[in-house]
């Protein structure tokens, strides 16, 4: 059991996770995709609870991109009420248990009354301090990217200032993550090895997890071995391995 042989005190205080393979996951159990997410839904709620359990203090979910818009409307449609009906209710407990819920992502994509319900929960939670929940909803890290340039090109007509004096914190300040620590390690679910436009800058030395389960499978102990594995490697920042072995 990797859940006993996690070191407590390497513990990564974000892990940022791709839930890939709802659709193929239905397709396995001869169900409709929307079950795949249903159920998916209920393996998000199960790690959030393991990341509280570990004392992680963040945890990033990415639930829908930019791109997922263009799915056939009934599936984006499902997917829409199922994310806000479970972020009402899962968060009825969360809530109690000092966890808080931030977004990031493209809003002006979102049905009004998608925004308010998650908003409603986002402003209910703001003084926790426990573990926190953001959901990557309607995002896209290149749009992430290019409206963090626009931010910064919008203050300088506003009040012009020294931009060589610009600094990579300027830029991340810009950034829907800018009250959020960059996550430690990535995992990607259900066998696909690629990033699909997410956190491009956030991740920039993160460490990588891939997993062959289905998203809807990821259980307790498969979010362990993802923290075991991380905790295996060496993490070296451009030195080499005598140099971090001498800090
Ligand atoms: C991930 O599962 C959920 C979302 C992208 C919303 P998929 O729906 O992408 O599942 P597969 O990749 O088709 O199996
Ligand atoms: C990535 O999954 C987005 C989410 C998990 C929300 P996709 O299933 O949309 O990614 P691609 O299309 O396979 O790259
Ligand atoms: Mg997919």
């Amino acid at each position: 059991m990797f859940k006993e042989q996690l070191d407590h005190e390497r513990i990564p205080s974000h892990v940022a996770v791709i839930m890939d393979g709802n659709g193929r996951w239905a397709k396995k159990h001869g169900k409709p995709r929307l079950e795949g997410h249903a159920q998916g839904a209920k393996a998000a709620r199960g790690v959030v609870e393991t990341a509280h359990k570990l004392g992680i203090k963040y945890i990033t979910l990415y639930a829908f991109s930019l791109e997922n818009w263009n799915r056939p409307e009934a599936e984006v449609c499902g997917l829409m009420s199922l994310l806000t009906s479970s972020i009402a209710r899962e968060f009825n407990d969360l809530i109690k248990n000092n966890v808080r819920l931030l977004t990031i992502g493209d809003s002006s994509f979102l049905d009004e009354n998608v925004r308010k319900e998650i908003d409603g929960v986002v402003n209910a939670s703001a003084k926790n301090t426990g573990l926190t929940v953001v959901i990557a909803l309607s995002y896209g890290s290149r749009n992430e990217i290019l409206n963090a340039s626009k931010k910064l090109l919008k203050k300088y007509e506003e009040k012009p200032f020294d931009i060589s004096s610009l600094s990579e914190k300027d830029f991340a300040d810009c950034l829907y993550t800018a009250q959020i620590p960059d996550p430690e390690l990535l995992i990607r679910t259900s066998g696909e090895y690629r990033i699909s436009n997410f956190l491009l800058w956030q991740i920039s030395y993160s460490e990588l997890y891939f997993t062959d389960t289905l998203w809807p499978d990821f259980s307790e102990e498969d979010f362990c071995k993802a923290i075991y594995d991380y905790q295996q490697r060496e993490r070296r920042f451009g030195k080499t391995s005598e140099q971090i072995l001498a800090e």
